[in-house]
Protein backbone atom coordinates (compact mmCIF):
# COMPACT_ATOMS: atom_id res chain seq x y z
CA UNK A 1 0.00 0.00 0.00
CA UNK A 2 1.14 3.46 -0.69
CA UNK A 3 0.47 6.16 2.04
CA UNK A 4 0.53 8.93 -0.67
CA UNK A 5 -2.93 7.80 -2.68
CA UNK A 6 -5.19 6.18 0.47
CA UNK A 7 -8.45 6.78 1.97
CA UNK A 8 -9.70 10.35 0.95
CA UNK A 9 -7.20 11.26 -1.38
CA UNK A 10 -8.22 8.24 -3.15
CA UNK A 11 -11.90 9.61 -3.27
CA UNK A 12 -10.56 13.65 -4.19
CA UNK A 13 -9.00 12.02 -7.29
CA UNK A 14 -11.83 9.74 -8.47
CA UNK A 15 -14.06 12.42 -8.27
CA UNK A 16 -11.75 15.79 -9.40
CA UNK A 17 -8.60 14.81 -11.20
CA UNK A 18 -8.82 15.29 -14.78
CA UNK A 19 -9.31 12.50 -16.77
CA UNK A 20 -8.28 12.32 -20.46
CA UNK A 21 -10.34 13.70 -23.84
CA UNK A 22 -10.65 11.83 -26.47
CA UNK A 23 -7.68 12.25 -29.00
CA UNK A 24 -5.23 11.41 -26.19
CA UNK A 25 -6.86 8.06 -26.38
CA UNK A 26 -6.88 8.14 -30.45
CA UNK A 27 -3.26 9.39 -29.95
CA UNK A 28 -1.98 6.16 -27.90
CA UNK A 29 -4.43 4.13 -30.30
CA UNK A 30 -2.81 5.23 -33.45
CA UNK A 31 0.91 5.09 -31.45
CA UNK A 32 0.28 1.00 -31.60
CA UNK A 33 -2.62 0.41 -33.94
CA UNK A 34 -4.49 -1.20 -30.89
CA UNK A 35 -7.16 -3.46 -32.16
CA UNK A 36 -9.84 -5.99 -30.87
CA UNK A 37 -7.22 -8.43 -29.92
CA UNK A 38 -4.84 -6.55 -27.85
CA UNK A 39 -3.84 -6.72 -24.51
CA UNK A 40 -3.03 -3.21 -22.22
CA UNK A 41 -1.20 -2.89 -19.18
CA UNK A 42 -1.92 0.01 -17.35
CA UNK A 43 0.12 0.82 -14.74
CA UNK A 44 -0.47 3.38 -12.20
CA UNK A 45 -3.50 2.92 -13.50
CA UNK A 46 -4.65 4.90 -10.04
CA UNK A 47 -8.97 4.91 -10.44
CA UNK A 48 -8.86 3.75 -14.28
CA UNK A 49 -8.63 7.21 -15.77
CA UNK A 50 -6.37 5.50 -18.41
CA UNK A 51 -8.08 2.03 -18.31
CA UNK A 52 -11.52 3.09 -18.53
CA UNK A 53 -11.15 4.52 -21.82
CA UNK A 54 -9.35 2.58 -23.34
CA UNK A 55 -11.11 -0.71 -22.56
CA UNK A 56 -13.34 -0.62 -25.55
CA UNK A 57 -10.72 -0.01 -28.26
CA UNK A 58 -8.98 -3.66 -26.73
CA UNK A 59 -9.59 -6.94 -25.93
CA UNK A 60 -8.12 -6.77 -22.29
CA UNK A 61 -6.81 -4.24 -20.01
CA UNK A 62 -4.58 -4.87 -17.30
CA UNK A 63 -5.24 -1.92 -14.64
CA UNK A 64 -2.10 -2.10 -12.05
CA UNK A 65 -1.74 0.02 -8.41
CA UNK A 66 0.19 -0.94 -5.63
CA UNK A 67 -2.68 1.19 -3.63
CA UNK A 68 -5.74 -0.71 -2.89
CA UNK A 69 -7.93 2.53 -2.40
CA UNK A 70 -7.03 3.85 -6.20
CA UNK A 71 -8.03 0.00 -7.51
CA UNK A 72 -11.70 -0.14 -5.50
CA UNK A 73 -12.84 3.23 -7.12
CA UNK A 74 -11.48 2.19 -10.23
CA UNK A 75 -13.34 -0.71 -9.67
CA UNK A 76 -16.54 0.81 -8.73
CA UNK A 77 -16.48 3.52 -11.37
CA UNK A 78 -16.01 0.09 -13.65
CA UNK A 79 -18.83 -1.43 -12.58
CA UNK A 80 -20.93 1.55 -12.69
CA UNK A 81 -19.87 1.76 -16.80
CA UNK A 82 -20.64 -1.90 -17.85
CA UNK A 83 -17.18 -2.30 -18.50
CA UNK A 84 -15.87 -5.95 -17.95
CA UNK A 85 -12.67 -6.37 -19.78
CA UNK A 86 -10.28 -4.37 -17.52
CA UNK A 87 -8.68 -6.97 -14.17
CA UNK A 88 -7.73 -4.86 -11.82
CA UNK A 89 -4.09 -6.04 -9.95
CA UNK A 90 -2.60 -4.88 -7.00
CA UNK A 91 1.31 -4.00 -7.95
CA UNK A 92 3.86 -1.67 -8.14
CA UNK A 93 6.36 -1.29 -11.03
CA UNK A 94 8.72 -3.91 -9.14
CA UNK A 95 5.65 -6.75 -9.90
CA UNK A 96 5.75 -6.56 -13.91
CA UNK A 97 8.66 -9.07 -13.81
CA UNK A 98 5.45 -11.07 -12.45
CA UNK A 99 3.11 -9.36 -14.90
CA UNK A 100 5.61 -11.12 -17.63
CA UNK A 101 5.47 -14.49 -16.71
CA UNK A 102 1.45 -14.51 -16.59
CA UNK A 103 1.21 -13.17 -19.95
CA UNK A 104 4.51 -13.98 -21.91
CA UNK A 105 6.78 -12.52 -23.64
CA UNK A 106 5.57 -10.85 -27.28
CA UNK A 107 1.72 -10.53 -25.83
CA UNK A 108 1.22 -6.88 -24.58
CA UNK A 109 0.41 -4.02 -27.56
CA UNK A 110 1.10 -1.41 -24.65
CA UNK A 111 2.02 -0.60 -21.40
CA UNK A 112 0.57 2.73 -20.25
CA UNK A 113 2.11 4.68 -17.82
CA UNK A 114 -0.09 8.13 -17.37
CA UNK A 115 1.21 10.54 -14.59
CA UNK A 116 2.91 8.22 -12.26
CA UNK A 117 6.63 7.07 -14.01
CA UNK A 118 7.73 9.56 -11.78
CA UNK A 119 7.67 6.86 -8.79
CA UNK A 120 8.97 4.17 -10.64
CA UNK A 121 12.34 2.98 -11.44
CA UNK A 122 11.93 3.77 -14.65
CA UNK A 123 14.77 2.57 -16.47
CA UNK A 124 14.80 -0.98 -15.34
CA UNK A 125 11.23 -0.70 -15.81
CA UNK A 126 11.69 0.11 -19.67
CA UNK A 127 13.99 -2.82 -19.89
CA UNK A 128 11.96 -5.70 -18.13
CA UNK A 129 9.10 -4.56 -20.25
CA UNK A 130 11.13 -4.34 -23.64
CA UNK A 131 10.71 -8.16 -24.00
CA UNK A 132 6.43 -8.23 -23.76
CA UNK A 133 5.79 -6.30 -26.58
CA UNK A 134 4.31 -7.53 -29.69
CA UNK A 135 5.62 -5.81 -32.76
CA UNK A 136 4.95 -2.23 -33.16
CA UNK A 137 3.94 -2.29 -29.36
CA UNK A 138 5.57 -0.35 -26.98
CA UNK A 139 5.62 1.86 -23.82
CA UNK A 140 3.23 4.79 -23.82
CA UNK A 141 4.42 7.92 -20.94
CA UNK A 142 1.54 9.91 -20.58
CA UNK A 143 2.11 13.79 -18.85
CA UNK A 144 -1.60 15.17 -17.87
CA UNK A 145 -0.54 18.55 -17.86
CA UNK A 146 1.35 20.76 -15.44
CA UNK A 147 0.52 20.81 -11.27
CA UNK A 148 -2.43 23.09 -10.40
CA UNK A 149 0.37 25.44 -8.47
CA UNK A 150 2.75 25.47 -10.98
CA UNK A 151 0.70 27.03 -14.11
CA UNK A 152 1.39 30.90 -15.65
CA UNK A 153 -1.75 32.21 -14.36
CA UNK A 154 -2.26 34.49 -11.37
CA UNK A 155 -4.78 32.29 -9.88
CA UNK A 156 -1.51 29.45 -9.94
CA UNK A 157 0.69 31.78 -8.37
CA UNK A 158 -1.75 32.60 -5.66
CA UNK A 159 -1.97 29.25 -4.89
CA UNK A 160 1.23 27.98 -5.12
CA UNK A 161 2.08 30.97 -2.20
CA UNK A 162 -1.09 30.07 -0.16
CA UNK A 163 0.20 26.42 -0.07
CA UNK A 164 3.98 26.94 0.56
CA UNK A 165 2.90 28.91 3.30
CA UNK A 166 0.38 26.40 4.48
CA UNK A 167 3.19 23.54 4.62
CA UNK A 168 6.16 25.53 4.94
CA UNK A 169 7.79 24.17 1.84
CA UNK A 170 8.73 24.77 -1.49
CA UNK A 171 6.80 23.17 -4.14
CA UNK A 172 8.83 22.29 -6.92
CA UNK A 173 8.14 19.38 -7.80
CA UNK A 174 6.88 18.96 -11.62
CA UNK A 175 6.29 15.46 -10.91
CA UNK A 176 7.47 14.14 -14.44
CA UNK A 177 6.03 17.12 -16.31
CA UNK A 178 8.70 18.73 -16.83
CA UNK A 179 10.39 19.61 -20.68
CA UNK A 180 13.66 17.62 -18.27
CA UNK A 181 11.40 14.97 -17.34
CA UNK A 182 10.25 14.37 -20.98
CA UNK A 183 14.14 14.23 -22.03
CA UNK A 184 15.47 11.85 -19.29
CA UNK A 185 12.13 9.33 -20.44
CA UNK A 186 12.91 9.51 -23.69
CA UNK A 187 16.74 8.75 -23.48
CA UNK A 188 15.68 5.93 -20.86
CA UNK A 189 13.11 4.50 -23.22
CA UNK A 190 16.11 4.34 -26.49
CA UNK A 191 18.92 3.24 -24.06
CA UNK A 192 15.98 0.15 -23.51
CA UNK A 193 16.01 -0.48 -27.20
CA UNK A 194 12.82 1.11 -28.01
CA UNK A 195 12.88 2.67 -31.52
CA UNK A 196 10.93 5.58 -33.01
CA UNK A 197 10.42 7.49 -29.52
CA UNK A 198 8.30 10.70 -30.11
CA UNK A 199 6.18 12.65 -28.40
CA UNK A 200 2.44 13.77 -28.82
CA UNK A 201 1.15 16.95 -27.51
CA UNK A 202 -2.16 17.99 -27.03
CA UNK A 203 -3.63 20.92 -25.81
CA UNK A 204 -6.93 22.65 -24.67
CA UNK A 205 -8.02 24.91 -22.32
CA UNK A 206 -10.66 24.79 -19.29
CA UNK A 207 -12.50 26.18 -16.87
CA UNK A 208 -12.37 25.28 -13.02
CA UNK A 209 -14.86 26.04 -10.41
CA UNK A 210 -13.47 26.75 -7.11
CA UNK A 211 -14.96 23.22 -5.79
CA UNK A 212 -12.75 21.57 -8.53
CA UNK A 213 -9.66 24.17 -7.94
CA UNK A 214 -9.70 22.84 -3.95
CA UNK A 215 -10.61 19.25 -4.79
CA UNK A 216 -8.20 19.13 -7.83
CA UNK A 217 -5.37 20.21 -5.03
CA UNK A 218 -6.94 17.62 -2.35
CA UNK A 219 -6.40 14.93 -4.78
CA UNK A 220 -2.43 15.55 -4.97
CA UNK A 221 -2.21 16.37 -1.40
CA UNK A 222 -0.20 12.84 0.41
CA UNK A 223 -2.78 11.74 2.95
CA UNK A 224 -0.96 11.85 5.86
CA UNK A 225 -0.65 15.70 5.12
CA UNK A 226 -4.18 16.06 3.99
CA UNK A 227 -5.86 18.34 6.65
CA UNK A 228 -8.21 16.44 9.00
CA UNK A 229 -11.49 16.81 8.28
CA UNK A 230 -12.54 19.23 10.77
CA UNK A 231 -9.31 21.20 9.75
CA UNK A 232 -10.27 21.09 6.06
CA UNK A 233 -13.29 24.01 5.88
CA UNK A 234 -10.86 26.36 7.23
CA UNK A 235 -7.99 25.20 4.88
CA UNK A 236 -10.85 25.28 1.85
CA UNK A 237 -11.66 29.01 3.08
CA UNK A 238 -8.00 30.07 3.37
CA UNK A 239 -7.39 28.63 -0.27
CA UNK A 240 -10.24 30.31 -1.34
CA UNK A 241 -9.73 33.74 -0.12
CA UNK A 242 -5.88 33.79 -1.39
CA UNK A 243 -7.07 33.23 -4.50
CA UNK A 244 -7.68 36.28 -7.27
CA UNK A 245 -11.55 37.27 -8.66
CA UNK A 246 -11.77 34.12 -11.35
CA UNK A 247 -12.73 32.74 -13.80
CA UNK A 248 -9.97 29.93 -13.44
CA UNK A 249 -8.74 29.05 -16.82
CA UNK A 250 -6.19 26.18 -17.12
CA UNK A 251 -4.30 25.39 -20.31
CA UNK A 252 -4.19 21.66 -19.92
CA UNK A 253 -0.93 20.28 -22.59
CA UNK A 254 -1.09 16.31 -22.36
CA UNK A 255 2.05 14.82 -23.63
CA UNK A 256 2.10 11.37 -25.20
CA UNK A 257 5.79 10.06 -25.02
CA UNK A 258 6.13 6.92 -27.02
CA UNK A 259 8.54 4.06 -28.36
CA UNK A 260 7.78 1.29 -29.76
CA UNK A 261 9.47 -2.46 -30.31
CA UNK A 262 10.19 -3.02 -34.13
C1 LIG B 1 -1.10 10.62 -10.02
S1 LIG B 1 -1.77 8.98 -10.00
C2 LIG B 1 -2.06 8.63 -11.73
C3 LIG B 1 -3.33 7.88 -11.98
C4 LIG B 1 -3.73 7.73 -13.45
N1 LIG B 1 -2.79 6.89 -14.17
C5 LIG B 1 -3.84 9.07 -14.17
O1 LIG B 1 -3.28 9.20 -15.26
O2 LIG B 1 -4.53 9.97 -13.65
C6 LIG B 1 -0.33 8.04 -9.64
C7 LIG B 1 -0.64 6.58 -9.34
O3 LIG B 1 0.59 5.86 -9.32
C8 LIG B 1 0.50 4.88 -8.32
N2 LIG B 1 1.86 4.48 -7.94
C9 LIG B 1 2.67 5.00 -6.98
N3 LIG B 1 3.83 4.33 -6.94
C10 LIG B 1 3.76 3.36 -7.91
C11 LIG B 1 4.65 2.33 -8.34
N4 LIG B 1 5.87 2.18 -7.79
N5 LIG B 1 4.25 1.50 -9.31
C12 LIG B 1 3.02 1.64 -9.89
N6 LIG B 1 2.14 2.61 -9.52
C13 LIG B 1 2.51 3.46 -8.54
C14 LIG B 1 -0.26 5.57 -7.19
O4 LIG B 1 -0.84 4.63 -6.29
C15 LIG B 1 -1.30 6.35 -7.99
O5 LIG B 1 -2.49 5.65 -8.13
Amino acid sequence: MTVGFSGEVAEYYAKYRRGYPPPVIEALRAAFALDADDIVLDLGCGTGQLSLPLASRVRSVIGMDPEPDMLRLAGETAAGQGVRNVTWVLGADSDVPGVGTLVGHGSLAMTVIGQALHWMRHEELFRTLAPLFRAGGGVAVVANGTPLWLQDRAWSRALRACLEDHFGTRLEATCGTGADDRRRYAEALRAAGFADVEETLIDYSDELSVDELIGGVYSAIPADRLPGQKDRPAFAERIHRSLPSGPYLESVQVSVLVGRVT
